[in-house]
C-alpha cells in the first residue's frame, strides 16, 4: 500500500490535543499515511523557532499536503495570524467548509448540509492597518479581479463536481461598490460564462444571514469574500452543533492544508475534554482530497471507514462534553477506534 508523507502541525493550546486524537484514530484505522510532524505558533517560539518556521514551510512545499491544528493570534495586539501568513505565502486561495448535520447531534435542524467557500488571501486580511492620525486608525480591504474570478470559478467547479446545485454569493457592494462590486461581478461573470447550469443567486451579507438562520436547507454553496467567510463559518457551525463538528480545507494550485474551523480554545486547552471529531474530519477531507488528486483507493477505503466509525459513535450517542456527552479528548478517540469495520 503506497503510503502518504502528511505534515503535521499540532499548533497551540487544544491543537496538540486533537491532533493526538486523530493519530490514534489513523493509527487505528491503518489509514495510509506517516506524518512528519512541524512546528509553527506558539510552540514553535517556545522551541525558540520563528512563528512560522522556514522549515515548516519548506516541508509543505515538498509533500504539498498538511493538517494543521489551531495557532494562537494575540487579540488587539502583539504579532499577526500564523494561520493567515500560511494561507498567503502557500497561495491556499479556497477555504472549503462543509458543514453539515450530524447524526445523534441534536440541534434546531435536521437538514443542513451547505458548503462555505471563503476566499482565503485578500479583503480586510491585507493585513495592511495605519494610523492615519492619533485617534485616527484604517484598515485596507484589497480585492483584485484575479482572486475574485478565481475563488468564484472555484466555487462552481466544485458545486458541478459535487453534483450541487446552487451557489449563493454573500456581498455587501451595495457599500462597499469597488471591492464586493468585484466580487459580485466576478461571480456573476464566472456563472453566465462557464457555469449556466448552476443556480447562481447573489444576497446581501446582513439579509442572506438572516435567512441562513431561519432555514439553512435554501442554501448549498456559499461563495464569500475572506471576513465574511470566516464569521459565517462559525455562524454555520452552530447550526450543527458547534466549532467542535466543522472540517476545513484550505486548498491552492501547488498544496492544500487541512485544518478544523475552531481556534486553539484556551479556556480548555491542556484539560482533555476538548472535541477532536472537527479535526478528524478534516483529516478524512485530507483522505478524500489524497485520493482524488493522487489516484489512491486506499485513502478513499480509509476515509470511509473513518466518517462511517464517526457516524456510528455519534449515533451511539457517544460524544464530548461540547455535544452534551460525557466523553474526553481520548475516550472519543477511542470510541470511534472501537466502530471502525
Ligand atoms: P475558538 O474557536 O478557539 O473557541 C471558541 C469557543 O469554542 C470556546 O469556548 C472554545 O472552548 C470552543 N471550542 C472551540 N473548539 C472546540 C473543540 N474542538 N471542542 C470543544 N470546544 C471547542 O475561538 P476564539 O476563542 O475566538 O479564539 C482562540 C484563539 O484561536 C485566538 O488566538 C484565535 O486567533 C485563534 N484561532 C485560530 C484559528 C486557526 O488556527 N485556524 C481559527 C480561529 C481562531
Amino acid at each position: 500500500m503506497n503510503q502518504h508523507t502528511v505534515v503535521l502541525i499540532p499548533g497551540d493550546g487544544i491543537g496538540p490535543e486533537v491532533a493526538d486524537a486523530v493519530r490514534f484514530v489513523f493509527d487505528k484505522a491503518h489509514a495510509p499515511v506517516v506524518w512528519e510532524e512541524h512546528l509553527a505558533g506558539l510552540s514553535a517560539l517556545d522551541k525558540g523557532l520563528d512563528l512560522l518556521p522556514e522549515e515548516t514551510l519548506e516541508a509543505i512545499h515538498r509533500h504539498k499536503i498538511a493538517l494543521k491544528g489551531p495557532c494562537t493570534t494575540p487579540v488587539g495586539k502583539g504579532f499577526s495570524s500564523i494561520n493567515v501568513a500560511l494561507r498567503k505565502k502557500l497561495n491556499l486561495y479556497a477555504a472549503v467548509r462543509p458543514v453539515r448535520s450530524l447524526p445523534g447531534v441534536k440541534t434546531r435542524y435536521d437538514d443542513v448540509d451547505l458548503v462555505i467557500v471563503r476566499e482565503n488571501t485578500e479583503g480586510l486580511y491585507s493585513g495592511v492597518e495605519n494610523e492615519v492620525l492619533p485617534g485616527v486608525v484604517m484598515s485596507m480591504k484589497v480585492a483584485s479581479e484575479t482572486a475574485c474570478l478565481r475563488i468564484a470559478h472555484y466555487a462552481f467547479r466544485y458545486a458541478t463536481q459535487r453534483r450541487r446545485k446552487k451557489v449563493t454569493l454573500f456581498h455587501k457592494a451595495n457599500i462597499m461598490k469597488l471591492t464586493d462590486g468585484m466580487m459580485l461581478r466576478c461571480a456573476e461573470k464566472i456563472h453566465t460564462e462557464e457555469y449556466p447550469n448552476i443556480e447562481y443567486e447573489p444576497l446581501i451579507i446582513d439579509a442572506g444571514c438572516m435567512k441562513l438562520v431561519q432555514d439553512p436547507s435554501r442554501f448549498d454553496v456559499l461563495l464569500m469574500e475572506n471576513l465574511y467567510g470566516d464569521v459565517v463559518s462559525d455562524l454555520a457551525a452552530g447550526l450543527v452543533g458547534g466549532l467542535g463538528v466543522v472540517p476545513g480545507a484550505n486548498i491552492g494550485d501547488e498544496g492544500a492544508v487541512f485544518e478544523a474551523v475552531h481556534g486553539s480554545a484556551p479556556d480548555i486547552a491542556g484539560k482533555g475534554i476538548a472535541n477532536p471529531l472537527a479535526l478528524v474530519m478534516s483529516a478524512v477531507m485530507m483522505l478524500n482530497h489524497l485520493g482524488q488528486t493522487r489516484h489512491d483507493d486506499a485513502c478513499k477505503k480509509s476515509a470511509v471507514r473513518i466518517r462511517d466509525a464517526y457516524n456510528k459513535t455519534l449515533a451511539d450517542g457517544c460524544g464530548t462534553r461540547d455535544l452534551g456527552g460525557q466523553l474526553n479528548t481520548q475516550s472519543f478517540a477511542q470510541a470511534v477506534a472501537d466502530r471502525l469495520s
